[in-house]
């Protein structure tokens, strides 16, 4: 029987992934470190989007305060994106880049711990874990389509598809979440 994941516990996963992937990115040079960004880019896009279109939401409505909590998450998430979109026309070894990347990673990192401490710690009391399992699932929709890692093997088309611009991702992320909300 396999065990079914929440949606905490799948989010903090997913946050833990990210600062992996921020500190490979920071560790690494030339082609790899811009094969590790644009494992950043998409696993942050499928990330955040997943969280707009369905973790703050329910956050909104069944957490105390949440209207206030989940607007000023989405203004840390907009502003993210933003800065994403700049560094992946940027080249990945200048300083500039550097620069603005030490600078999302520091954001991110705190956006992520403001998650988990202001919104996601009162999941557990805000909704049985049947509905918490049934959130997990569609925030993994999301991950079906926009894999965070090319699969091997993985022709080279489809790996710059999966890749492609930011927006792109975000956009691909959106509708498939919302066709798995039905
Ligand atoms: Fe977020
Ligand atoms: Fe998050």
């Amino acid at each position: 029987m396999t065990e079914r994941i929440d949606v905490v516990e799948l989010l903090k996963a997913q946050h833990t992934k990210i600062r992996e992937l921020f500190d490979e990115v920071a560790n690494t040079k030339g082609e790899e470190r811009k094969q590790r960004f644009h494992d950043l880019v998409r696993l942050l896009a499928v990330h955040e989007t997943a969280e707009e279109e369905v973790v703050h939401p329910f956050a909104r409505s069944n957490i105390e305060g949440g209207e206030l909590v989940v607007k000023d998450r989405i203004e840390e998430e907009e502003k993210a994106k933003q800065a994403l979109s700049r560094l992946d026309d940027m080249d990945p070894d200048s300083a500039k880049f550097l620069d603005e990347f030490a600078a999302l990673r520091q954001d991110v990192l705190a956006h992520a711990a403001n998650e988990e401490e202001y919104e996601f710690a009162h999941f557990r009391r805000a909704a049985d874990r049947g509905k918490l399992e049934n959130l997990a699932r569609a925030v993994q929709a999301a991950e079906t389509l926009a894999p965070t890692r090319p699969h091997p093997g993985t022709d080279t088309a489809l790996k710059n598809v999966a890749v492609g611009p930011v927006a792109a991702v975000i956009d691909r992320t959106r509708d498939v979440v919302r066709k798995a909300k039905g």
